[in-house]
């Protein structure tokens, strides 16, 4: 009797870590699918069936398993998101409002290196012309979009063609601590203003922007 009773309590736990492995959050597993909605909105049309492969239309399949993304495992909260190679087309800008929703990203991967970020990626072609992100933009809230993501704390902009249009969105992400910027289009002076307000920030990262010598700062 006592045996089945225990056994009972074993099954009951396990369907419960079972059933909480297999759910991420709801409103991120839809948030994410939006996000993969509008970058094939803005995808070479050649290149869309490669965008983000595993981020699938199926409500048993656990988002924080998918590509790119990380969860932590007790809150299932989105913590990483990265995107991998993109091939996307002429002055494609980010529309930051779609990152909203995940209110605990920690880690967010722009860098757009044109290699897949794991072995389980398709094998591309590649032949036709594609271009990386050269903006940000958020329609509702504006510059301030980055400010809604508090827990952000690595940003990772490399290998785009980002410009120095970008600055006044970075201003507002003040929980930053590291910030890549490698390989874009910045030019010099660096506007410095923009980023006074970025107090937590330790890391910044600049090569391959062409500069030379000394990189100048605007204003103080
Ligand atoms: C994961 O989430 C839990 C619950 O919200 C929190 O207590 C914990 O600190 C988080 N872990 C990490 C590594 O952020
Ligand atoms: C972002 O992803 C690229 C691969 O696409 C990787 O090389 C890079 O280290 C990642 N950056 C961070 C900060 O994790
Ligand atoms: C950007 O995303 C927000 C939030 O989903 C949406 O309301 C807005 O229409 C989008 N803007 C464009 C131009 O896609
Ligand atoms: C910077 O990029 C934006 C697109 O986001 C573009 O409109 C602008 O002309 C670029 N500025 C320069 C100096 O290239």
């Amino acid at each position: 009797m006592e045996g089945k009773f225990f056994l009972l309590i074993w099954v009951i736990l396990l369907l419960g870590q079972l059933h909480g492995y297999k759910s991420c959050i709801d409103k991120e597993r839809k948030a994410l699918l939006e996000l993969k909605k509008y970058i094939i909105s803005i995808t070479e049309e050649e290149y869309s069936d490669y965008v983000l492969p595993t981020w699938i239309y199926d409500t048993e399949s656990d988002c924080c398993c998918w590509e790119g993304v990380k969860c932590n495992r007790t809150s299932k909260r989105v913590t990483e998101i990265a995107f991998g190679a993109l091939y996307l087309r002429e002055s494609s800008r980010l529309n930051l409002s779609l990152l909203h929703p995940f209110e605990d990203v920690r880690n967010l991967n722009l860098s757009n290196y044109p290699w897949p970020i794991s072995g389980t990626y398709y094998q591309l072609p590649i032949s036709g012309t594609y271009y990386q992100f050269n903006g940000l933009f958020d329609d509702v809230e504006g510059f301030k979009s980055l400010g809604r993501l508090r827990n952000l704390e690595i940003l990772d902009l490399s290998c785009n063609s980002f410009n120095n249009s970008i600055f006044p969105f970075l201003k507002f992400a003040t929980s930053l601590r590291t910030l890549f910027m490698r390989d874009n289009n910045f030019n010099v002076p660096l506007p410095a203003e923009e980023l006074r307000d970025l107090t937590n920030l330790e890391i910044l990262v600049l090569s391959g922007n062409g500069f030379t010598g000394s990189i100048p700062v605007q204003g103080n």
